[in-house]
């Protein structure tokens, strides 16, 4: 199975720690760093915004990956650019301008993604797979971190596949919400090429390298 790239999202480390949280990962060999943005309307809850970010771009070298649980995220694409986000990914359930949106977000050099909630029929994305660099399975209802995986996600990520592969498209395919140890190696047969882990990451009370190891070594198995 190829070894997929692992994005622990900081929604689950202390907020007031995100620096050493970032650099403990990255030292733990963590690919990405997953930056839940949430405006409290999107979703019923308030994380952070590009200030975040941009103090974020300071502390490590990785990828930002910076998931906008937003509305209207076409208003804010210029200010998560200005801030250094390498990916930003927005909802198709946030905006009536989807293409126009991913285009300004490659527009600015920013990797675009596109996401979909749990109740959101896979159809809808699959037109704008050629147009984004990644596409985000939501696994959970997007707003908390530490929510049980939804089966049905993998069904999203089979289809998905098939079509990125069919029509040769080299988008990432990262599942976000309940992943797991336990549950990794069939997000990753399902074809994920990132996975998003906050709660089995940062909660871990072995800390996240000892966490980062076990994601690796249920995928060897
Ligand atoms: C949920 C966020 C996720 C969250 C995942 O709205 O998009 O990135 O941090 O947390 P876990 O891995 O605990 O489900
Ligand atoms: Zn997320």
């Amino acid at each position: 199975m190829a070894e997929p790239k692992f994005a622990p999202s900081i929604l689950s480390a202390d907020f007031a720690r995100l620096a050493e949280a970032v650099i403990a990962v990255e030292k733990a060999g963590a690919d990405w760093i997953h930056v839940d943005v949430m405006d409290g309307h999107f979703v019923p809850n308030l994380t952070f915004g590009p200030k975040m970010v941009a103090d974020l771009r300071k502390a490590t070298r990785l990828p930002l990956d910076v998931h906008l649980m937003i509305e209207r995220p076409e208003e804010w694409v210029d200010r998560y650019a200005d801030a250094g986000a390498t990916y930003l990914t927005i909802h198709i359930e946030a905006t009536r301008d989807v293409l126009g949106t991913l285009a300004a977000i490659r527009g600015r050099g920013v990797r675009p993604g596109l996401t979909l909630n749990p109740e959101t029929a896979v159809d809808v994305v699959m037109p704008y797979l050629g147009s984004v660099d990644l596409a985000l399975v939501m696994s959970v209802h997007p707003g908390f971190g530490g929510q049980t995986f939804i089966e049905s996600a993998l069904d999203k990520v089979r289809t998905i596949r098939e079509a990125l592969d069919e029509q040769k498209l080299a988008a990432e395919l990262e599942v976000d919400g309940g992943v797991k140890p336990d549950n990794c190696a069939r997000v990753v047969a399902a074809g994920a090429t990132v996975l998003v882990a906050g709660s089995a990451v940062f909660e871990d009370p072995a800390g996240p390298p000892a966490a980062l190891r076990k994601f690796r070594q249920a995928l060897r198995r």
